[in-house]
């Protein structure tokens, strides 16, 4: 049983107020936007146009990967999974994620098994993915870059998939301008998915982002969004393609992504680190997108948890997994939101 919040707190730490929630958009963007939308709007091409084309671009020289534009995550997981073939296959995931990741590859025909996070970091731990890789024998496993840095153990993990031909596919979900040694999230397995989703580091309302490498994986992706158009229908895709309001406001969005990673750099490092030492510590030359700040404490007016509940409590997987149990129970969120300026 935890202790009630108010016997944990030191009352003699300064704590700064608490952000309010705020999704991340700059108001000096908003004349650019609508003027780019009243364009769209006027234009005959309101979906799979010059707008997605750059959104892409701009993704691509963000993680210098091929980048394929979706609707939203759902779908570039889908096409990766569906890329790999993990129908009658085993998929590792962490249980400490959002229910999207495991159930990709649930929904993909592969069966789920989850394996253990790290308490340092709270993502995959390098040690129990070997353990279940070996009993299990994987054809694919993810690994998600929980909270906005990239995963500690990921070159261990990436190093091993890549020795025993398993495909390696991150979740970037929280991941927008993360990087390790000058590497962005994406780059270490065989594919990397972003959302967009509106609580994400930037936002486009819905959308998702693959990044891959791999020219197959890319191609395939593609078709994959538009119900098999180029491959003869031989992919067996649905639409998952992105629109070009969307896409534009990708754009928009990925030009300020730097200023956004920026303020909250500078924010986690210059106001909310003297008052929470008992913390989420990144390694040398990590870069954290900082999605979320997360402590070892409790907090009062906090931004509640990352993830309440273990994947595998919710699917009632009988796994035992100690640390992301731990992980749930001890883990806070101190909110860091880009404060939208006034114009
Ligand atoms: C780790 C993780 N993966 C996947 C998703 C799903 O993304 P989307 O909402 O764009 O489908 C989310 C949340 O939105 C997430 O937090």
């Amino acid at each position: 049983m935890s202790k009630p919040i108010a016997d944990k707190l030191d009352p003699a730490a300064p704590r700064p107020a608490p952000l309010p929630f705020s999704v991340a958009f700059d108001a000096r963007d908003e004349d650019e936007l609508l003027g780019l939308w009243r364009d769209i709007l006027r234009s005959n091409r309101w979906s799979d146009g010059d707008h997605t084309r750059a959104f892409e671009a701009a993704w691509s020289a963000q993680t210098g990967l091929e980048a394929v534009a979706f609707n939203n995550w759902a779908g570039g997981a889908l096409a990766a999974l569906d890329f790999v073939g993990v129908t009658g296959e085993v998929v590792l995931s962490p249980s400490n994620t959002f229910l999207a990741t495991p159930r990709s590859a649930q929904k993909s025909g592969a069966s789920v098994v989850f394996y253990d996070c790290n308490r340092e970091d709270l993502c995959g731990s390098f040690d129990d993915f070997v353990e279940k890789a070996e009993r299990h024998r994987p054809k694919a496993a993810w690994i998600v870059h929980v909270g906005g840095h990239i995963a500690f153990d990921i070159e261990k993990i990436a190093a091993y998939c890549r020795e025993k031909g398993i495909w390696l596919i991150e979740d970037c979900a929280h991941a927008h301008g993360a990087s390790w040694n000058g590497r962005a999230a994406g780059s270490f397995g065989d594919a990397g998915i972003y959302s967009f989703y509106p609580t994400k580091t930037i936002s486009t309302g819905e959308g998702g982002m693959l990044v891959t490498a791999n020219p197959d994986l890319g191609r395939h992706a593609r078709s994959y969004r538009d119900y098999g158009r180029g491959s003869g229908y031989r992919i067996e895709g649905m639409n998952y393609r992105i629109d070009e309001f969307t896409a534009a406001m990708g754009v928009v969005q990925t030009r300020r992504l730097a200023d956004f990673v920026g303020w909250k750099q500078a924010y986690a490092h210059d106001v909310l680190d003297p008052a929470y030492p008992n913390r989420v510590r990144l390694p040398d030359g990590m870069e954290s997108g900082f999605y979320k700040y997360i402590v070892f404490d409790p907090i009062e007016g906090g931004a509640g948890k990352v993830y309440e509940l273990p994947c595998h409590r919710i699917m009632k997987d009988p796994a035992e997994l100690p640390n992301t149990d731990w992980v749930a129970e001890n883990h806070w969120c101190v909110p860091i939101h880009y404060p939208r300026a006034v114009s």
